[in-house]
């Protein structure tokens, strides 16, 4: 084919979408444990809340991402539920924010391909979580066998999560910032290949005192859903005793003179036990610092764990408000998915035509006329 014969790059729908502006932003959890961790609400859920107040907020259970270990079905459906229950909870108001769970929109896995058509072998190879998460599978740690090729795949899906509503930001703890990189890199690689306005390039939300709440009983390793020994998690839906005893329990940094101040390089333990105390009671880093600084650690766990425990019980009344009412539940989920589809069936249709793909002229998700279906109407294509 010569040059004059190359058909031209026009396309039968309007210009790029305008961008959303700077003010869409997104985030998940997968529905992989029984409860959310404190390390989850501290991390992304809390921030969430404020976020809402400012900005267009879609939140999602990556329902889609927790098949990448092969759940039980029963389980991860209950899962799915409690994970949604956390978040309204936690203070997600679905008048405010777009509530939704990620198999409800089917957009996510269709551009989920796509992107995975764009990610190269050993860009994906490089990720740390798929590198730890698949030498424990492969250490036999999960019943369902070793990682499968979605365990992989994985980034990719989020990728597509982030850049099918054209988010400007993703908060999220420090676990994730290698995925956000990675997505950033597929955004910037679909404007150069396909056009500028292809996908926004989001950007990472994540705050420093926050970003990576430890384990108690391990100040070095975060506080983790997959954590073996569980001594050193808070599960946000645990018994109140449980948290308490997981507090008072925390390791602390060896010091005489039992200095309180915030430096995780050198006093880890201390740290993260004020990242906490901030967090649940709302008061700055500093003021509990100089209120604990030189009298027993003993006097700080106590205390923390009891304004951990005055956090939970709400909480949990909460949650379990939501858990009891699961139609009312999955109908505010139903509504989220709805207006979650409005935002990306546009976003999705112009990322599929800019990869040049034929666009059915009855709309896509629409079970085209009789007589449309087949070339022959119906009878079946006789070859
Ligand atoms: P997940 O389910 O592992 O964790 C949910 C959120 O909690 C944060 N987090 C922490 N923050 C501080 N300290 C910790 N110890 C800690 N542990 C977890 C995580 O950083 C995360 O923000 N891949 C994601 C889910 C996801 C997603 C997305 C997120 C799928 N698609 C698109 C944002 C945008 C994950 O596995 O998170």
């Amino acid at each position: 084919m010569s040059d004059s014969e190359v058909l031209p790059v026009t396309s039968v729908l309007p210009p790029p979408i305008e961008m959303a502006g700077p003010r869409r932003i997104l985030s998940g959890m997968q529905p992989t444990s029984d409860s959310l961790h404190l390390g989850n609400y501290i991390g992304a859920a809390r921030q969430w809340v404020e976020l809402q107040q400012n900005f267009e907020a879609l939140f999602f259970v990556a329902d889609l991402h927790a098949l990448t270990v092969n759940p039980d079905p029963a389980l991860l459906r209950e899962r799915t539920r409690r994970t949604a229950a956390q978040y309204l909870a936690a203070g997600i108001d679905p008048s405010k924010s777009i509530l939704f769970v990620q198999s409800q929109v089917p957009q996510h896995a269709e551009l989920g391909w796509l992107l995975q058509c764009q990610t190269g072998f050993g860009e994906a190879s490089r990720m740390t979580q798929f590198k730890d998460k698949s030498a424990r599978l492969a250490a036999g740690e999960a019943a369902g066998g070793g990682p499968t090729v979605g365990l992989f795949a994985y980034p990719m899906l989020m990728a597509a999560d982030i850049l099918l509503y054209d988010s400007a930001y993703v908060p999220v703890g420090e676990d994730q910032r290698q995925h956000l990189e990675l997505t950033r890199d597929i955004a910037e690689r679909l404007n150069a290949r396909f056009g500028a306005g292809t996908a926004v390039v989001p950007k990472p939300y994540i705050q420093k005192e926050t970003a990576k709440i430890q384990d108690l009983q391990n100040p070095a390793a975060k506080m983790s859903k997959s954590s073996s020994g569980g001594r050193g998690v808070v599960w946000l839906l645990e018994p109140p005793k449980a948290a308490i005893k997981a507090i008072k329990a925390a390791v602390t940094d060896a010091d005489p003179d039992y200095r309180v101040f915030y430096d995780p390089e050198t006093k880890p333990g201390i740290s993260n036990l004020l990242s906490i105390f901030s967090a649940v009671t709302g008061l700055p880093i500093a003021d509990i610092a100089a209120e604990y600084d030189g009298r027993g650690y003993g006097y700080l766990k106590v205390d923390l764990a009891q304004a951990v425990s005055s956090f939970l019980i709400p909480f949990q009344e909460r949650a379990n408000m939501y858990l009891s009412d699961p139609v009312q539940l999955d109908a505010i989920l139903a509504d989220g998915a709805a207006r979650a589809a409005a935002i990306a069936e546009p976003v999705l249709e112009r990322i599929y035509d800019r990869f040049g793909l034929l666009r059915p002229n009855y709309g896509r998700l629409n079970v085209p006329a009789p007589g449309l279906a087949t070339l022959d109407g119906g009878a079946g294509i006789v070859g």
